[in-house]
């Protein structure tokens, strides 16, 4: 379908994030799984727990704007898992495993801030202003997660890693 404007654009944005928070409910798992810090397991069980929220209100968001729920996949996140998938594989020490789990979920966080930014900024300019609420609570727990994970890192995980011989 043409994108004519920045409706339409909006819808195709929309679409592409739903895919892409589908893609992340079925990876994180398999971050926890691989987690070793305590701190760290805790806060990907809860951007679990957070984006499958996400999912529902982005289904709202449709509902809101008249538009069916549909996803198109989305590529940038399909790469982005790709290379956490591969990270997993890596023969590692848990904390330096740990250490690259974090850098791999923070391009995902920064990934979705800059989507989610974007979204925001159309749904308010396209009058959307009940959806761009619903997009912006997503985008603020994007940015804690994000946040979460620079203090577990620096706090806990880097230093450990650091020191390992
Ligand atoms: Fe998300």
């Amino acid at each position: 379908m043409p994108l004519r404007n920045l409706e339409d654009c909006f819808h195709d944005e929309l679409k592409d994030v739903l895919s892409a928070e589908k893609q992340l409910t079925r990876s994180l798992p398999k971050l926890v799984a691989a987690a070793e810090a305590e701190a760290l397991v805790t806060a990907l069980e809860e951007h679990l727990a957070e984006t499958e929220q996400q999912v529902a209100r982005l289904e709202q968001v449709f509902e809101l704007v008249d538009f069916a729920p549909r996803s198109k996949k989305c590529k940038a996140m399909q790469g982005l898992l790709e290379e956490t998938a591969d990270v997993l594989e890596e023969e590692a020490d848990p904390t330096v495993l740990d250490a690259m789990i974090i850098a791999a979920a923070q391009k995902v966080e920064h990934y979705e801030i800059a989507t989610y930014g974007t979204l925001c900024a159309w749904a308010r300019l396209l009058g959307h202003n009940e959806a761009a609420g619903l997009l912006d609570q997503t985008l603020q727990e994007e940015k804690a997660a994000d946040e979460k994970l620079t203090v577990i890192a620096l706090e806990l995980v880097n230093r450990e890693a650091a020191v390992n011989v």
